[in-house]
């Protein structure tokens, strides 16, 4: 059987969709995924942005908008397990954590940056909030774990390893993404012996507890001490496309895989039709490797947008939400939150779409339902 544990949470299959911003994933797609019985995750990016010239950026705005989507996907999919994805570079990155937590989220993905610190108000609730970093190779995953194991007293309930096909933002020099040694198959495999180590690790913890009950003639405490010896699931992500590449990367070792760009190509996405009809009519010489204000490159569709970019013919940016860490809006080339919140509109004049290397191979929209279905045919 393909059923997994995130954390506490029992999962039925081994798929996981991939945070989408902005307002990509919301609670439509998240909780129609999280009810086929996968995992939906929410993406906590820009949810209270909007494209009028008076728009702010209120933290205030931004924990509620999260709260109400996390509110109507638990109530969508009320047996299902739903996720909130959270990108470190953004300035309110810890405020969208204790939002999520507070609303019930089951678990918090943490990528574009390295998630070290985690407000404390997010570590009280436990177990009932699952920890995912999202990392790109076996040193940041064992950083991590370290820097947990050693702060928090706890290690992360999974890793999501994010290869160099994935849509969004890469976590690779440019150089590194067409690089054999950085595909996935080798990152996983990296990533594994982390998940591994740590196994290890709390075997080993839990051999000498077991010792130290023996000793107090508690055979059978030991005994079960013995027998819940966790291990930290690996997820692998970018450019799975079909029931074979879900097959193969769980062959590999994966517990299971997170996908993008397929759940785009959905009826169920709350991206605007026009947004996923870029995805299903693009073709491969329209998928380009962008540099982006977060300080990471980004794979996208091409647009007009991103052509006048290209020609150097940019507007001066006036910031309207500091959204981001580290981006200076006196030197960025454009602003990101006015892109993406346009793309998701379909206004390509504006914006781009993110996408993963294998957008091109979609034909048509499809039903989550029927999407899970056929990523899942070839599993027990
Ligand atoms: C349109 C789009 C937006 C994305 N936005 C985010 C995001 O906000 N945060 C994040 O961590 N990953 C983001 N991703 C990455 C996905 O969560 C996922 O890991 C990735 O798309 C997997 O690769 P695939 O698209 O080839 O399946 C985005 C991907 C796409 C296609």
């Amino acid at each position: 059987m393909n059923s997994w544990k995130l954390g506490r949470y029992p999962v039925r299959y081994p798929i996981v969709q991939g945070g989408m911003g902005v307002g990509i994933s919301l609670s439509g797609l998240a909780s129609a995924v999280a009810r086929e019985g996968g995992v939906g995750v929410i993406a906590g990016v820009g949810l209270a942005w909007t494209d009028s010239e008076t728009a702010r950026f209120a933290l205030e705005d931004h924990r509620k908008a999260l709260q109400a989507e996390i509110q109507k996907a638990c109530e969508q999919a009320p047996d299902g397990i739903i996720g909130v994805n959270v990108m470190m570079a953004l300035s309110n990155a810890e405020d969208l954590m204790i939002a999520a937590a507070q609303a019930g989220a089951h678990a918090l993905f943490l990528g574009a940056g390295l998630p070290l610190s985690i407000p404390q108000e997010v570590l009280n609730f436990g177990d009932r909030i699952s920890l995912v970093p999202i990392v790109s190779s076996g040193r940041a995953a064992r950083l991590i774990r370290d820097s947990w194991q050693k702060k928090f007293g706890r290690v992360p309930d999974a890793f999501v390893v994010e290869g160099p096909l994935a849509g969004g933002h890469l976590g690779f020099k440019e150089t590194e993404i067409h690089s054999e040694s950085h595909s996935l198959e080798v990152i996983l495999n990296d990533v594994l012996s982390v998940a591994n180590e740590a196994n290890e690790a709390n075997e080993a913890n839990e051999a000498n507890e077991a010792n130290e009950a023996n000793e107090a003639n508690e055979a059978n405490e030991a005994n079960r001490a013995i027998g819940k010896c966790s291990k930290i699931p690996v997820i692998a992500a970018g450019g799975i496309f079909t029931s074979e590449d879900v097959a193969k990367f769980l062959a590999q070792g994966a517990t299971a895989v997170q996908l993008g760009t397929r759940f785009v190509a959905t009826w169920e996405c709350d991206a605007s039709q026009k947004f996923k009809e870029a995805f299903v009519s693009s073709q491969s010489q329209d998928i380009e490797i962008i540099p982006s204000p977060v300080g990471l490159p980004g794979r996208a569709i091409r647009s007009p947008f991103l052509r006048e970019l290209a020609l150097g013919r940019r507007s001066k940016v006036i910031c309207r939400y500091r959204c981001l860490k580290s981006c200076n809006p006196a030197t960025t080339p454009y602003c990101i939150a006015r892109a993406l919140i346009a793309a998701k509109r379909g206004d390509f004049e504006q914006g781009f779409a993110f996408c993963g290397a294998n957008a091109h191979r979609l034909r048509e929209i499809v039903s989550v339902r029927e999407l899970m279905q056929e990523l899942t045919q070839h599993l027990n």
